[in-house]
């Protein structure tokens, strides 16, 4: 008995101090929200390797003749964790969601491989899709260094392919495999994916 009340004892201690550990984190710095500069340039994303994979794209180009030199490279997307649990509840993104795509070169013939390719450690440049509804919705970023990147300009080329091709909220996730099914299914496919779609299949 007298062991039991013990160990009640220290049960009851031990969530007194997880509580209160639990709220003493500084609020206001929620896990993998996007993160800028005072003149508004962002923070490049850190961690996002243990955010939730989306998908790898090899040799992925939207012209015809994707004029690469012949260099191959792969594509991999990444989400932060609370758009992804959101995604599955909603089949679309909440405000801070940041889906980043990391460029890595194709390479093959390396120690045992023979045939295909696998990924390099060259890191290839990163590009994030923001979704920050206090600054204006989705924007752009691109890094090909660990320094705060200025918002690519609204008038480029990304935001009319993305805003006139992709299938949800202005992200790919036709090609996001296993995002795809949630969206049919929650009915938040965009107009003009379905229209591109129906010319596809035609
Ligand atoms: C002609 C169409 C097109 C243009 C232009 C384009 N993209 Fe994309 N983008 C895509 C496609 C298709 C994907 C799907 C994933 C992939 O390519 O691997 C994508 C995916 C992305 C993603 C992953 C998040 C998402 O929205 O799905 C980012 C980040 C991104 N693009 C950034 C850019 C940036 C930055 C530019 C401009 C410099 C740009 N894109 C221009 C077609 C385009």
């Amino acid at each position: 008995l007298r062991l039991n009340r013990f160990f009640v004892l220290f049960l009851v201690a031990f969530a007194v101090l997880f509580i209160a550990f639990g709220q003493s984190k500084p609020a206001g710095t929620p896990a993998h929200v996007p993160t800028y500069t005072e003149d508004g340039r962002l923070l490049p994303p850190v961690g996002y390797r243990e955010w939730i994979y989306l998908t790898t794209g090899l040799d992925m180009s939207y012209t015809a003749s994707a004029g690469m030199d012949g260099m191959r490279k792969f594509d991999n997307a990444f989400v932060n964790p609370e758009a992804y649990h959101s995604f599955l509840q909603t089949g679309t993104w909440p405000d801070k969601t940041m889906i980043l795509l990391e460029g890595r070169p194709a390479e093959s013939n390396g120690s045992i491989n023979k045939a295909g390719h696998f990924q390099g450690q060259d890191l290839m440049g990163i590009e994030v899709h923001v979704k920050d509804e206090a600054r204006g919705g989705w924007a752009f970023y691109a890094f090909d260094s660990d320094k705060p990147a200025e918002m690519i300009p609204k008038v480029a080329s990304c935001y009319s392919c993305h805003q006139g091709h992709a299938a949800v909220d202005t992200t790919f996730v036709q090609f996001y495999p296993t995002l795809l099914p949630i969206a049919k299914q929650k009915g938040t496919l965009s107009s003009s994916y379905l229209k591109d779609e129906s010319k596809a299949t035609k």
